[in-house]
């Protein structure tokens, strides 16, 4: 996803510069006659109100999925997720590929990270735990394994011992997914 979004910036951005360079090298010429200029003003406008159009749809499409509120309605297992200086503790270590699991976070004491790694070791959920706060992330596990929670948030000498796993099985209500 970020990696569209790059290369989609990156060509916006070829396209302005181009218009600018355009824009460089043909001023300084004789004046336009005056209908000229009005039909340039009036293109002008013409572009104006459809970046404005195109703008407002873009924004409309993609701010609304939200991946906070992801899966919300579609809880199907639920895990406390108590943290402290230096351990994690769960109330459960079992899911099935196609759960939705929604963890409830907090802490003991000092503010922890909780991360969230596929068995590639790729971070696919993360949640920051705060003293005074229940935060709550979900995620829907979509390939059996073994996952790891860690902590990503320094948190004092032992931070690095803060590493509680998640077996994740193949058998589940919708294991199709
Ligand atoms: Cu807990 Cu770092």
């Amino acid at each position: 996803m970020q990696s569209i979004a790059l290369q989609i910036t990156a060509g916006a951005l070829a396209v302005l510069t181009a218009g600018f360079a355009w824009v460089m090298y043909t001023s300084g010429g004789p004046l336009r006659s005056e209908a000229a200029t009005h039909a340039a003003y009036r293109l002008r406008h013409i572009l104006f109100l459809a970046a404005l159009v195109a703008g407002a749809a873009i924004a409309a499409a993609t701010l609304f999925p939200w991946p906070h509120d992801a899966h919300a309605s579609a809880i199907t297992r639920k895990i406390d997720v108590k943290a402290r200086q230096w351990a994690w503790e769960l109330s459960g270590q079992q899911a099935a590929v196609g759960d939705v699991v929604e963890f409830t976070l907090t802490t003991s004491d000092v503010s922890h990270g909780f991360g969230l790694y596929d068995p590639d070791n790729r971070l696919v959920a993360q949640m920051q735990v705060m003293p005074g706060f229940t935060n709550k992330v979900r995620h829907q596990f979509d390939r059996p394994g073994k996952y790891q929670i860690l902590c990503m948030e320094y948190c004092g000498l032992a931070h690095h011992a803060m590493v509680a796993h998640i077996d994740v099985a193949v058998t589940g209500a919708a294991a199709s997914k």
